[in-house]
């Protein structure tokens, strides 16, 4: 799949419900009317037929992604087991299709590494699908550089989704090699932390360079992870989420925002918030 396809931004679903803030229908239309195209969910996320409601009639425009092998434990809430078996594969892609009323699924990702199960057989099973035509293209999700390679050995993944933002850049460390040695795309899920960078007391050096651009803190964190792209020479597509159609076109444009070579490194050696 190539780079142009996933956008410059793309829209991370996560958070919508029936009952947000904003109609959930009305965010994504607006995300579309804003050419942003890659739109993210999960099985996990419990919102799939949210997701494929709200792209009826426009799927054309959508690049959809969503994930399968995260499954919540009933007895300890936020717990969660991997399932990454073939048959489990299977099953979790044909459900998904069902929810999401979608023939096929464009970016189809493992969720989280497995401890259990060798990458190469979930990839193979990944890889059947795509021979299907229930599937597009393959990503993988919290795994390791090891995992990504091994991965890729087995079938081309066309993306890697990892937590990417100025207070937490654990990405650089390992995987930002094998992505730069393999051509996968970096989607970059959560780069404000969660929306803590959307705070404007929390991170001084973001207000400041925010004042200077007339921008928020949160859009000067958005446009750092913009900026990864050239600055590490990886394909990077920003993933922020939101419910409300006003942060969703603040998001967008936030993706225009241009920092200086020194505000850059003033972010990067700023202490920032620490929140894993
Ligand atoms: N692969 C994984 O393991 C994984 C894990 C986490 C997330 N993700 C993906 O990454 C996406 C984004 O993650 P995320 O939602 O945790 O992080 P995020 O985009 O960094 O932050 C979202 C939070 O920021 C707020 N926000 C968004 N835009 C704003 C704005 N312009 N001004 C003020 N507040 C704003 C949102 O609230 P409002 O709704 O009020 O705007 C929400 O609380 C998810 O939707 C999901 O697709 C993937």
């Amino acid at each position: 799949m190539a780079r142009d396809a996933f956008g410059r931004q793309g829209f991370g679903a996560m958070r919508l419900r029936e009952g947000t803030a904003d109609d959930p229908v009305a965010v994504v239309h607006a995300a579309l009317d804003a050419g942003i195209s890659m739109v993210d969910t999960a099985d996990a996320y419990q919102n799939e037929e949210l997701v494929g409601r709200a792209i009826r009639g426009r799927r054309h425009e959508v690049l959809l992604a969503s994930k399968f092998g995260l499954v919540w434990r009933a007895e300890v809430a936020g717990d969660f087991d991997v399932r990454a078996d073939p048959a489990y594969v299977r099953q979790a892609c044909e459900a998904s299709l069902r929810r999401l009323g979608v023939d096929e699924i464009d970016l189809y990702y493992l969720h989280a590494r497995s401890a259990q199960v060798p990458i190469e057989e979930t990839v193979g099973a990944m890889a059947g699908l795509v021979a299907q035509g229930k599937v597009r293209a393959l990503g993988m999700s919290n795994v390791t550089a090891e995992d990504l390679r091994r991965a890729y050995a087995a079938h081309p993944i066309a993306a890697l989704q990892e937590r990417w933002s100025v207070d937490h850049r654990d990405i650089e460390q390992e995987l930002l090699s094998a992505v730069a040695e393999l051509g996968t795309v970096v989607v970059a899920h959560s780069p404000t932390s969660h929306g803590l960078l959307h705070r404007d007391d929390l991170h001084p050096v973001l207000d400041e360079i925010g004042a200077k651009h007339g921008a928020t803190a949160g859009q000067v964190a958005l446009a750092w992870v913009h900026h990864r792209q050239q600055v590490h020479g990886v394909p990077v597509v920003p993933l922020p989420g939101t419910t409300r159609v006003s942060h969703l076109h603040a998001n967008v444009a936030a993706a225009d925002l241009v920092l200086s070579d020194d505000e850059l490194r003033r972010l990067d050696g700023s202490t920032g918030v620490d929140v894993q």
